[in-house]
C-alpha cells in the first residue's frame, strides 16, 4: 500500500453536533481533496469517520494526523480552509485549534 500524507477523522456523532453536521462534512470531504490534489500520490490523504472522539460538545469536531490537531465547531467554510490550508499546505489554523495531542 502507498503511504499517506495524512490522515483526516470527523466526528459524525449527534452529542458535540445535535444536527450531526459533522456527516456533510465527511461527504463533502473528498470533494476538497480532490480540488487540492489530495487524494492521489505522495500528499494523499487518508479520510475516516468516527461516531464519537470523547469531546461531545462544540462539534462537529474534525482531526488532522500525525500533528493531532483537533479543530471545533468545524463549518463547510472552515473545512475548506483545513483542506487548502493545513492539508496542502501545513499551515495550522491556529484560531480554530482546541485540542493538540
Ligand atoms: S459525538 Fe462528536 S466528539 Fe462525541
Amino acid at each position: 500500500m502507498e503511504p499517506y500524507a495524512r490522515h483526516v477523522l470527523v466526528c459524525t456523532g449527534a452529542f458535540c453536533s445535535p444536527e450531526r453536521r459533522g456527516r456533510s462534512l465527511y461527504a463533502l470531504l473528498p470533494t476538497l481533496l480532490e480540488r487540492e490534489g489530495l487524494l492521489f500520490g505522495p500528499t494523499r490523504v487518508k479520510r475516516g469517520e468516527t461516531p464519537c472522539l470523547g469531546v461531545c460538545t462544540g462539534g462537529p469536531i474534525v482531526v488532522v494526523y500525525p500533528e493531532g490537531i483537533w479543530y471545533g465547531e468545524v463549518t463547510p467554510a472552515l473545512l475548506e480552509r483545513i483542506v487548502r490550508e493545513h492539508l496542502r499546505d501545513g499551515r495550522v489554523i491556529e484560531e480554530a485549534v482546541i485540542h493538540r495531542l
